[in-house]
């Protein structure tokens, strides 16, 4: 991976610059004059003559064809005045592949002009370039090596430890991202229920954290009902993993609990998925990799806080032991849920995790979850859908989403969308109809989480992405980890 560091003053031989250049300004901001002025003003004669790079993210490279010259990124930033958090890390991931297509091996950024803070500005820029040059290419057997090797940050100021510090949480948070990526990214084969688990406890051992692996048998022997229904359709045995981080005052409850769903691979069960872009449903378990990786980072950045992560991990497949439509189910705090359509999985093994994580006494609870087509036909692949039963968990879950950089939408929930769960012959149906169906697949969830303050993200349409942009690249995204991560801050 790219290396992030620090570079002295005196700018180092063979390093390109990226020097940001404002919309509606014709000219070079300070950095960028002060290094024109050693290129004779070569740069700011060329920047009134030719107009390049207009849109924010865009770049240009200017090669100095001299050994004792830089070459220069022009990189837009777009309208000074509109400079943020968001902006930087967008245009930091836009360069990074610039510099990877122009064969640029190291590269600078100043850091002085960018409108935030420098911790910010330190902390987006490495968090951008690093999500930016993400790449999953493991199964090519032509693999392209990456050149770009090191981005450097330079400031006019002193490196504080703070600003060290900065640089160090963008890199962990960075990689928490591109390994929840990774995971998403695997194929069903790979990224099994016990795969899952192995990784929670490679992690857990790094971090410190504890962890809890259950099979089949333990799942089934605690009554989660629902959970060993929608495995026992499948080969592959289902795991249920706990991981337990104690950051803060011990004793005390769990100040939350992430609760993720993990089926590695949905067919739809006997209520067979169309066959056309049933690939895609290998990411059925970012949210799983979205907890996963987010407790990996809090334990990294040794967060004050306690929590509890459940995560319910198995296929949905269709089979001659598969559950069938019009089938009732157990779930663990002994509701019983009437069967409507086998699909509708993630509700079903998610009702197991909430109801477990209520047993263990969190304070509070956030799902996180690839649950419904119909939070794509609502929010598209932009936002992701927010649902709660506590105004002030959804504000924090709201603010903390925010800072992340993690577009989110908080859905309504009033009383007529739970009647249409009610079952003839159960407690609960799994399913809704169509019309509201994020909204009912989130409530029935819920109900799982009675009185507890819950809230649940539906990730179905932001988990994977159609096209790289900034930060964002094609694939896989990581959507949740940097909104849990912010939560996990939010709660100290
Ligand atoms: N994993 C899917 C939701 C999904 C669909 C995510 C498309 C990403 C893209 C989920 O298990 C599912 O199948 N939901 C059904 C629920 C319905 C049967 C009530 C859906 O949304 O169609
Ligand atoms: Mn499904
Ligand atoms: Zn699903």
């Amino acid at each position: 991976m790219m290396k992030i560091e620090w570079l002295e003053k005196n700018t180092a031989k063979g390093v390109s610059w990226i020097l940001p250049v404002f919309q509606g300004e014709e000219r070079l901001g300070e950095e960028g004059k002060k290094a024109d002025a050693k290129l004779q003003g070569r740069l700011d004669t060329w920047l009134q003559q030719e107009s390049c790079c207009n849109d924010k993210g865009d770049s240009f490279l200017l090669r100095s064809c001299q050994e004792d010259l830089p070459d220069i990124l022009l990189l837009q930033f777009g309208k000074r005045e509109k400079l943020n958090v968001q902006a930087v890390r967008f245009c930091l991931g836009q360069a990074v592949r610039a510099l990877e297509k122009a064969k640029v091996s190291q590269s600078v950024v100043f850091l002085d002009e960018l409108g935030l803070t420098l911790e910010e500005s330190a902390y987006e820029a490495a968090l951008g370039a690093i999500l930016g040059g993400y790449r999953f290419d493991c199964y090519k057997s032509k693999k392209k090596e990456p050149v770009l090797q090191t981005l450097f940050l330079q400031t006019r100021h002193t490196v504080t430890p703070a600003l060290e510090q900065a640089l160090q949480n963008a890199t962990v948070t960075a990689e928490a991202v591109l390994q929840a990526r990774n995971w998403v990214n695997q194929p069903a084969a790979v990224m099994t229920p016990e795969k899952m688990a192995e990784e929670a406890q490679r992690l857990a051992t790094l971090h410190g954290m504890d962890v809890d692996v259950w099979d089949a048998k333990r799942i089934k022997a605690a009554g989660m009902g629902a959970l060993s229904a929608v495995a026992q359709g499948s080969d592959v045995p289902p795991r249920l993993i706990v991981m337990r981080y104690c950051g803060g005052v011990k004793g005390k409850p769990w100040d939350a609990a992430f609760v993720g769903k993990g089926i590695t691979f949905d067919s739809g069960g006997i209520s067979l998925k169309p066959g056309e872009g049933m690939q895609e449903m290998k990411d059925d378990m970012s949210g799983a990799a979205a907890v996963l990786a987010a407790m990996d980072a809090i334990a990294a950045l040794k967060l004050p806080v306690n929590l509890l992560a459940v995560l319910p991990c198995t296929e949905n497949m269709p089979s001659g032991k598969a559950l069938k439509p019009g089938d009732i189910v157990t779930a663990m705090d002994g509701q019983t849920i009437e069967v409507i359509n086998t699909d509708a999985e993630g509700r079903l093994i998610l009702a197991d995790a909430v109801a477990y994580a209520r047993h263990e006494g969190a304070q509070r609870i956030i799902d996180v979850a690839t649950l419904t087509g119909a939070c794509m036909v609502a929010l598209g692949r932009v936002r992701s859908g927010l649902l709660g039963n506590d105004s002030a968990w959804n504000d924090l879950i709201v603010a903390a989403s925010e800072r992340a950089g993690e577009k989110t939408w908080l859905m309504p929930h009033d009383e007529e969308y739970a009647e249409l769960l009610k079952s003839d012959v159960a407690d609960l149906k799994n399913t809704g109809g169509r019309y509201g169906g994020m909204i009912t697949g989130g409530l029935f969830i819920g109900a799982f989480a009675k009185e507890t303050p819950w809230a649940h993200l539906d990730i179905a349409g932001t988990a994977t992405l159609l096209k790289t942009s900034g930060a964002w690249v094609k694939g896989g995204s990581g959507a949740g980890v940097l909104t849990l991560l912010e939560i996990a801050k939010g709660l100290v």
